[in-house]
Formats: structure tokens, C-alpha cells, sequence
């Protein structure tokens, strides 16, 4: 039966860059909506920029251009990311759309009028003066009520824990601004989401959610549901409320929104071709209430409260549609941790795309997927060894050793004597196709990692197979002019068969194949058939290259010496530093004498290892230009992966009293700047200092 399916990913903020994480998520879809595709389902993959919200609207500023304009330039960058990464959306929009605020504010004034959902209240908050705006959590800095940690964000403490109110900060300062904020009264309006209690304990327990978040809504809903914040005060960059002059529509409030939008848009676009069903046909088939087509969100877990209690709510309460199912996945990991900025696995897709293959990725990732919100993680050395052995060493290695003999010897033609087939052992073409449904199974349920070992574990046996029958020395013997034509024409079946079970993954390998193999785009349903006697195939050309090591390591550097500073130009983060350094008390005056007593020198890493049994050190070999090196314990485990530091140059302080630690004698301390954000940074002097230099 022809299913009707809808599927959306997270819109990403049009204030960064695609990055690694991202793409778990749109390589996860994109897998699937090609499968759907694959099997002739009607799918739609609907997606499109978060263009909306006080961030967005700060960094235009900052960068002295309209938010318009800023969102404008975003797109064309993450269009050009995602079009790089094979993920192929029918629509890509912005929710700066005007389906997009039709749609929110008549689901608004159907959640008000209707619904009887929407409430106003009169709530204090902060102010900056000099900005003369409200400000968000995230940009108030104070000092923790708790511990009093200085210099933390308006919601949680990072260094206690704690979670608060910014009004609860003590000496809160905008970190937009520098000033001091003031407390300021405005009415706000809410989506009553208690109300919507009943409903909501329903829907998150009739398996539209994964168990694990199923189990986490319940907790939250138990825990009581607060009504929801949906209006901020001008100055915003956003849609504004009907009837309600100088307040915005929240981000969150249409960005979900923004979902329909796209589709709508696609719709628009469609029917604008003669003979299909008008816009809005198309639209409500999809969306209103008692819909019996199929909808999607797949996700990152950080949102599942937006998507799996407002989203579900907004969309029952205002005459639509819920969603069919929400699919959230864990988050990326590089090396075993959070992506880092100073580590350089902070790696955007463009800084990707230029130093590696993206279908690279897409297998990787695939490899590693699965149904549930658990973490993955990419490990930049398992990455390449995986990809070479599977992609090249395998399956690649299948067409190149039986192509060469179909062309030269035998003029692209394929023979298939149905003899030849029953008279194999093991019927492996037999084998091979009747693995379509299992493989299909696992490509539905989302169990990616659990479909590739299957088409690996038949590769392996496609190679034993030729390997087995060595056509190689069939191709020496004249009497054997047959059985070579046989075996290398199987082997190409086999090759074909592979290439439709990895398609999803490697969609434009596999296109190079099917020119290659002379045929149209495969469909599932080929998996039913094979290349018939007679069928001619073009040269073999190589279809994919190994990846060189050294191509991780320099995307690395690159990520490492250019990225930090772009993007922390212009977040909170950064403006949140300068307030750091104004507030952070300078220590006690000391005189130029007191200085020299400090004999600061260049030091050259030699060598830097980890220590067994240390949490927080490192083991550096200095060189400073004495006869014999200094051994030192430095506590950067955090911060740095011992290769990384092998070479470079750093200060230390070379007449400190060594000290015996329990893991040897530490002969110096080298120099690290660190503060209340997380991040170490060993100090690195130019190129042109030489060891023992000393530093004044
Ligand atoms: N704009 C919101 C989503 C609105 S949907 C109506 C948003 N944007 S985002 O750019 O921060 O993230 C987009 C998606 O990427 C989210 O699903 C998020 O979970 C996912 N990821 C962002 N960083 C990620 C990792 N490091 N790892 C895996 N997924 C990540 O949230
Ligand atoms: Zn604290």
C-alpha cells in the first residue's frame, strides 16, 4: 500500500554554522525519507531556517547589517551545506515567511477564541536601560545565590549547579551592555498548557514517543505543567501578536510553526503545475484534524519538550493533526567528548566539505545509529579505518576486481545462464535478494547501525565467494573463457544488489554506480530482480578514493586555528568574556622587582603523555635550552590531547621550587589561562621564540 508521509527535521538557527552534530540529525532523515522514497511511498521532506528571536536580532546588530539581511546570507550558507551532504529536502524555507505568520497567528487566535487557551499576566523582569530592552536569562550575568560563583548566566549556575530566576542573581549586570539591569514590569501572554493536562498524559502514552521520552514526559508533566511564556516585548525580531501592539510571538512559538510552512510553500509550489489537486486540498490532507496521512518530526533529545508537549498541544487545540511519531536522537561526540572549539572537533560541514568526502560521513554515521536517544560518538581514527576497510576495502573491491574482465574481455556484457545460478552451492544471488525485506525492516525502524552490519556481512561473503572462484586465474586459462564470464557477471549482480541495500546511505555512490551498471535509479523493488544476459554495463571507473589520515588532521587544525574566534564573536558567550575581565578583582600591586623574582621562559614541548591513575594531569617534557629537560605535571588533561601539544612552544615558570607530586618530581609549572567558562588554553608564543628566551 502507497503511504502518505510527511517528515520534518529540527530547523536550525540562522545565527551559526551547520556543524557535525548538526548533521546526525539531517543525515538520520535524510536515510529515511530516501528509503521511503526508495519503496515508492509519497514522502515529503519539509525543513527550513529558525530565522526568529533576541539572538538572531543581536548578532545582526553586531554585525551592523537587518536581521533580514542576516538570515538572508545564512540560508545560501546551510542550502549550500546541506545540498554538499546529499540531504536532499523537497522544500528548504525560512520561517520568516508569510505562510509562516498566517499560519501562527491563526493558530493563536484558535488557541485564544476557540480554545479558550491563551492568558495575560503582568510579570517583573530585567530591563537594561541602556539597550532599553527586556533581556533574556541567558543574557544577565551575576553571582550564583548559592555558592557564589562570580559571573554566571541569568538560569542555572555552571558552577554549583543551581537552577534560579536571573532576578534571584546578586549584582546582575546585562551582558549585552555592560549595565546594571533595572527591574521592569510588562504583560505577557500565555498558553495555559495545565489545562491541557489530560490530553497531554494521554498522548505521551499512546506511542508516539520513544520509551525513554515517553518516560521523561510523564515525569514532567507530573511534576506539574507551567503555563508557557509565548510573548516578548519589542524590540524583537519576529511576528507580532494579533491585537496586541509591541509584543512578538516567542521563537518557539512559530518556529515549530514553520514545519507546516515549508510544507505549505512545497504545496503552493506544486500545485502551481496544471492538474494537481489545489494548495489548500493538498495542505489540509496533511494537516487538519482526523488527517490519514503520516507525520514525522525526527529531533535532537534537547527539544523534546517543545515537540512532545507544547507542539502536540498547540496542534490538538487549534483544529489540526498531531504528529504520527517523534523520533529524537542522542548527541554527537567527538573522540569520546562534547565538540570543543580549542580541541578543533568543533567542525563545521564547510570546514568538512573541503578536506573530505561527505559520503564519508553518511556511512559513518549510519554505521553507528540507532532507534534510541543515546549519545554517538565520532571517533576521528575509527572513522577512517571503518570507512576504508567497509567502503574501499569491501565493497568497492567488489566491482573494481570483476568489472575489468566484463569490459575488456567480454565487450560490458552480462551473462546469466539460469544453470549457472541453481548450480551455485549456495545460492548467494538468491541470498542476496531475499535480504531486502530484513534490511528494509531496519531501515524503518531506524536501526541504521543494524542494516549496515547486514550489507557488510553479505559483502564479505560476495568477496569470499570470488575469492573462492578466482577469476584472476580463470582469465589465464582459455578453457575457462566461460566460468570467468559467469563468476564476474555474478559478482556484478552481487555489487548491484549491495549498491540498492546502501543507497539510502550513499545516494550519489550510488548513482555513479548506476551509470556505471548502465541502469536506471534503483528502487527497493529491484532487489527482486537482476542483470539479465545481454545487459550491457559501462567501463569501470573508480568510484570511491581511501581516506588519507592526514586529511583528518588537517581539517582539525584548520577547525582549531580558525574557528574559535569567528564564532564566539558575536554570542552571549563573548560579550559575557569582556564583562568577565571587568569584574574578575586584580590581584594585590607588586613591584618590578617582585616581577624579576619570576623567571619566566619559552619552553618546547618535547613530549607529553598521560599519567595512569591522574584525572586532571598531563606529563610534559620542556626543553628551555638547558642541557637536560625539565619534567613537568601540568593539570590540562581537560584541554588537550597529549599529540597536540607535542612541538609546540609555551612559557613556564622556570625557578619555581620543584615540587614532589605523587607522580614524580615537578620541575617548573607551565602558564594556562582559564576562567569561569569552561575551556584551559596553554599560553603558545609566536613563531620566531626560541627555547629558554626569557619572557619580561
Ligand atoms: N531552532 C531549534 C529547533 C526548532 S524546531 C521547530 C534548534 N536549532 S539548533 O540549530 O540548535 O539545532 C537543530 C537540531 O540539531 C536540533 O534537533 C538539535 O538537537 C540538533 N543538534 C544540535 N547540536 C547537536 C549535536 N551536537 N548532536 C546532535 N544533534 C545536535 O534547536
Ligand atoms: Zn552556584
Amino acid at each position: 500500500m502507497k503511504r502518505k508521509i510527511l517528515v520534518t527535521s529540527a530547523l536550525p538557527y540562522a545565527n551559526g554554522s551547520i556543524h557535525l552534530g548538526h548533521l546526525v540529525e539531517y543525515i538520520q532523515t535524510d536515510i529515511w525519507v530516501r528509503f521511503q522514497k526508495m519503496q515508492g511511498h509519497e514522502c515529503h521532506y519539509v525543513c527550513a531556517d529558525d530565522t526568529h528571536g533576541t539572538p538572531i536580532m543581536l548578532r545582526a546588530q553586531a554585525e551592523g547589517i537587518t536581521p533580514e539581511a542576516l538570515i538572508e546570507r545564512v540560508w545560501h550558507e546551510h542550502k549550500a551545506d546541506f545540498d554538499g551532504f546529499h540531504v536532499e529536502f523537497d522544500n528548504y524555507y525560512s520561517t520568516n515567511s508569510d505562510e509562516n505568520r498566517e499560519l501562527a497567528q491563526d493558530i493563536y487566535r484558535k488557541l485564544r477564541d476557540e480554545a479558550k487557551l491563551i492568558e495575560t499576566k503582568t510579570i517583573e523582569q530585567f530591563y537594561d536601560p541602556e539597550k532599553e530592552m527586556f533581556l533574556p536569562d541567558r543574557f544577565i550575568k551575576g553571582e550564583c545565590p548559592k555558592c557564589h560563583a562570580l559571573d554566571q548566566y541569568g538560569d542555572s549556575c555552571e558552577a554549583c549547579g543551581a537552577t534560579y530566576s536571573p532576578t534571584d542573581l546578586i549584582n546582575p549586570v546585562s551582558a549585552i551592555s555592560g549595565a546594571t539591569p533595572v527591574r521592569k514590569e510588562s504583560e505577557h501572554y500565555f498558553f495555559t498548557l495545565g489545562a491541557c493536562a489530560d490530553f497531554l498524559k494521554e498522548w505521551t502514552n499512546a506511542g508516539h514517543l520513544q520509551p525513554e521520552a515517553a518516560n521523561k514526559m510523564q515525569e514532567w508533566i507530573a511534576s506539574g505543567l507551567q503555563n508557557w511564556d509565548i510573548s516578548r516585548d519589542a524590540p524583537y525580531f519576529g511576528f507580532e501578536i494579533p491585537d496586541a501592539p509591541g509584543k512578538y510571538f516567542y521563537v518557539w512559538l512559530d518556529a515549530p510553526v514553520g514545519y507546516m510552512a515549508s510544507f505549505k510553500n512545497l504545496v503552493k509550489q506544486r500545485s502551481a503545475v496544471s492538474g494537481q489537486p489545489s494548495a489548500e486540498a493538498l495542505f489540509d490532507e496533511f494537516w487538519k484534524e482526523g488527517s490519514k496521512t503520516e507525520l514525522y518530526h525526527f529531533i535532537g533529545k534537547d527539544i523534546l519538550y517543545f515537540h512532545a508537549l507544547f507542539w502536540p498541544a498547540m496542534l490538538k487545540f487549534s483544529g489540526h493533526r498531531t504528529p504520527t511519531r517523534v523520533f529524537a536522537h542522542g548527541f554527537l561526540t567527538v573522540n569520546g567528548q562534547k565538540m570543543s572549539k580549542s580541541r578543533g572537533t568543533f567542525i563545521t560541514a564547510a570546514s568538512y566539505r573541503k578536506h573530505l568526502n561527505p559520503e564519508y560521513l553518511r556511512y559513518y554515521f549510519a554505521a553507528k545509529l540507532n532507534s534510541s536517544i543515546e549519545d554517538i560518538d565520532l571517533s576521528l581514527e575509527d572513522f577512517a579505518a571503518r570507512v576504508n576497510s567497509d567502503l574501499i576495502g569491501k565493497y568497492v573491491n567488489i566491482a573494481s576486481r570483476c568489472a575489468g574482465f566484463i569490459s575488456k574481455r567480454f565487450a560490458g556484457k552480462i551473462v546469466l545462464p539460469q544453470q549457472a545460478l541453481n548450480l551455485e552451492p549456495d545460492l548467494l544471488t538468491t541470498d542476496f535478494m531475499a535480504k531486502a525485506s530484513m534490511i528494509g525492516a531496519l531501515y524503518e525502524s531506524r536501526e541504521y547501525g543494524k542494516a549496515i552490519r547486514e550489507v557488510m556481512a553479505l559483502t564479505d561473503q560476495a568477496n569470499q565467494w570470488i575469492d573462492d572462484r578466482k577469476p584472476w586465474e580463470l582469465a589465464k586459462l582459455d578453457e575457462k573463457e566461460e566460468s570467468l564470464h559467469t563468476v564476474c557477471s555474478i559478482g556484478i549482480n552481487l555489487f548491484r544488489l549491495l549498491t540498492l541495500y546502501l543507497k539510502p546511505v550513499l545516494p550519489k555512490l550510488a548513482a555513479d554506480v548506476e551509470s556505471f551498471l548502465n541502469i536506471p535509479p534503483l528502487q527497493w523493488a529491484d532487489a527482486a530482480t537482476l542483470l539479465p544476459t545481454g545487459h550491457i554495463i559501462n567501463p569501470y571507473q573508480h568510484l570511491m578514493t581511501r581516506i588519507d589520515p592526514k586529511q583528518v588532521e588537517s581539517m582539525i587544525e584548520e577547525n582549531k586555528a580558525t574557528l574559535a574566534p569567528q564564532i564566539e564573536q558575536h554570542s552571549p558567550a563573548r560579550h559575557a568574556e569582556k564583562q568577565q575581565h571587568e569584574i574578575q578583582p586584580i590581584a594585590e600591586t607588586i613591584s618590578i622587582d617582585d616581577f624579576m623574582k619570576i623567571d619566566l621562559r619559552i619552553a618546547r614541548i618535547v613530549n607529553a603523555e598521560h599519567i595512569e591513575g591522574a584525572e586532571k594531569l598531563l606529563k610534559l617534557t620542556l626543553d628551555i635550552g638547558e642541557e637536560k629537560t625539565r619534567n613537568v605535571f601540568a593539570g590540562i588533561k581537560s584541554a588537550y590531547e597529549p599529540s597536540m601539544l607535542v612541538g609546540r612552544y609555551t612559557v613556564m615558570v622556570a625557578n619555581l621550587a620543584p615540587r614532589k607530586m605523587k607522580f614524580g618530581l615537578s620541575e617548573g609549572m607551565v602558564l594556562a589561562a582559564s576562567g569561569s567558562e569552561p575551556g584551559l588554553y596553554i599560553l603558545s608564543p609566536d613563531e620566531g621564540a626560541k627555547p629558554g628566551m626569557r619572557v619580561k
